[in-house]
C-alpha cells in the first residue's frame, strides 16, 4: 500500500508512506503535493494519524441502558444497582451481539486499540469469558485488552478474590480494583495491596477504578501509587477516574504529585462520564468532578481520555467518538490554549498507547505495524475544532473502514 500527500502530526511537510507485508516500510517527506500514482491512496493533504486508542470502556455493559430500568438519579451508585439487575439476564449471545455492535461503532470512529473492563462480580464470569473469547477471535483485526474488574468489590463481594483469580487464570490481561466501593477504608487499602500482589503473581498489567467519588477523603490513589513504586511496576499501572483528586486540597495534592511523578503510573479520565456522574450530591456550586488532567499533564505524568460507557446504566449517551470525549475534556479541564490544541490528539492517541503498554508497536514509524487513520482536517487543531470525521482506517496495510464525506450544497449568496 502506498499513500501520498499525507500530513503527519507535528510535521509541516507532506509525506509519502509505504506499507509492505503489513509494516511501514518507507516514510519520506515530499517537497510539495504530488500527482497520485495509479493504485496509491491520495490523502489530499489530510491528517494521517496513528489510530485512536480507547483505554477505558465497559463493553460487557454497553447498549443496556434502561434494561430492566433506567438510572433515575444519575449517580454512579445507582448505576451499579441498575447493572446488578441486568446481570442475571446476561448470556453469551447477548454479550457477543452488543460487544460486536459497540466495537463496530468504535472502528467507524477510528479506534483500533481498546481496553475493556469486564465485571468479575458475577459467579458465572460470563462477561469476562465472552470478552476474552472475542479478544482471541478478533486478534488480527483489533487490539482488545480485558481488565478483570470487581465491580462490586474485590474484598467486599462474596468470593470476590476467588473470582478475580479465576478470571486471571482464564486469561484476563489486566487486574482491576475499586477501592472506594469496598465497605471500609481498611478493605479499600487492602484491596490495592492485593491487586499489586496479583499483578506480580500472574504477570499482568493493573488498571484500577480509583477514587471515583467526590469524597476528598477518598485517598486510595496514594496507596496504589506507593505500591506500584515500591514493587517496581510503574508504567504497568493505571489509575482510572481519580475524580476525588478534583476535591483534594492543594496542599495534599502538592505532596501527592511528588509520589505520582516517582511512581510513573498512568491516568485515564472519562470526561463525559465524570461530568455526568460526579457532583450529584452538591447543590451549588457543583463540582466538575474530573481529575486534575491539566496539572497531571503539565507535571509530565501520562494521562489520556476515554469514553467509559456507551448507552449503559451509568451513561445513556455515547457514540464511540473519542473526539467528542476530547472536546469535553479540554473544555471541562480548561485546556483551551493554542498550545493545548496543537497537541490535543495526544490524549486519544499516544498517551492511550502508553497506558495500554503498546507504544513499542504503535505510531507512524518505519518498522512498526502499518496501522493508521486518515482524518478530515490538516492538524490536531482543525480536526478538534471541526470534529473531523475519520475518512479511512487501515490496519496492517488493509482498509478496515472507509467513509465518504457528506456533500453539502449551500446557496451562492453564502459562498465566500
Ligand atoms: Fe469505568
Amino acid at each position: 500500500m502506498k499513500i501520498v500527500n499525507a500530513r503527519l502530526r507535528k510535521k509541516s511537510r507532506l509525506h509519502t508512506l509505504e506499507i509492505t507485508d503489513g509494516v511501514f516500510s518507507q516514510i519520506s517527506a515530499q517537497d510539495g503535493p504530488v500527482v497520485c500514482p495509479q493504485g496509491a491512496i491520495d490523502a489530499n493533504s489530510q491528517l494521517l494519524s496513528p489510530p485512536f486508542v480507547e483505554p477505558h470502556i465497559h463493553l460487557d455493559a454497553a447498549l443496556t441502558a434502561g434494561e430492566p430500568s433506567w438510572n433515575q438519579s444519575g449517580t454512579l451508585f445507582e448505576g451499579i444497582e441498575r447493572w446488578s439487575e441486568r446481570k442475571p439476564m446476561l448470556n453469551e449471545t447477548d454479550i457477543r451481539q452488543r460487544v460486536l455492535r459497540t466495537i463496530e461503532l468504535l472502528v467507524q470512529n477510528g479506534v483500533q486499540h481498546i481496553r475493556s473492563h469486564a465485571d468479575t462480580s458475577d459467579p458465572s464470569l460470563v462477561g469476562l469469558k465472552t470478552l476474552c473469547a472475542l479478544r482471541d477471535e478478533l486478534k488480527d483485526k483489533i487490539d482488545l485488552q480485558i481488565v478483570a474488574f470487581p465491580q462490586e468489590g474485590l474484598l467486599s463481594y462474596p468470593n470476590g478474590l476467588a473470582l478475580m483469580e479465576e478470571a486471571l487464570t482464564f486469561g484476563a490481561d489486566v487486574v482491576g480494583g475499586i477501592p472506594h466501593f469496598e465497605y471500609t477504608r481498611e478493605l479499600g487499602e487492602a484491596s490495592m495491596k492485593k491487586v499489586i500482589e496479583l499483578a506480580q503473581k500472574y504477570d499482568r498489567l493493573v488498571d484500577v477504578h480509583c477514587d471515583e467519588i467526590d469524597d476528598p477523603n477518598s485517598r486510595f490513589l496514594e496507596v496504589l501509587a506507593c505500591e506500584a513504586l515500591f514493587n517496581g511496576l510503574g508504567s504497568r499501572v493505571t489509575a482510572s477516574h481519580t475524580t476525588a483528586m478534583h476535591s483534594y486540597d492543594n496542599a495534599y495534592c502538592s505532596k501527592l504529585f511528588r509520589l505520582l511523578k516517582r511512581a510513573d503510573i498512568n491516568f485515564v479520565s472519562c470526561p463525559t462520564e465524570s461530568i455526568h456522574l460526579q457532583g450529584r450530591f452538591d447543590s451549588y456550586p457543583k463540582r466538575r468532578g474530573l481529575t486534575r488532567v491539566k496539572e497531571l499533564n503539565e507535571a509530565g505524568i501520562n494521562v489520556c481520555f476515554a469514553e467509559d460507557s456507551i448507552f449503559d446504566p451509568w451513561y445513556s449517551l455515547g457514540n464511540g467518538k473519542l473526539l467528542r470525549s476530547l472536546d469535553f475534556g479540554l473544555h471541562i479541564c480548561q485546556m483551551m490554549g493554542y498550545q493545548d490544541f496543537e497537541s490535543a490528539l495526544d490524549f486519544i492517541t499516544d498517551n492511550g498507547a502508553r497506558t495500554l503498554n503498546i507504544q513499542h508497536r504503535y505510531g507512524i514509524e518505519t518498522g512498526k505495524p502499518g496501522n493508521f487513520i486518515l482524518l478530515d482536517g490538516a492538524d490536531d487543531y482543525s480536526v478538534l475544532r471541526r470534529q473531523g470525521e475519520v475518512l479511512l482506517s487501515v490496519r496492517h496495510g488493509e482498509i478496515i473502514m472507509q467513509r465518504t464525506p457528506a456533500r453539502i450544497t449551500t446557496p451562492a449568496w453564502i459562498q465566500a
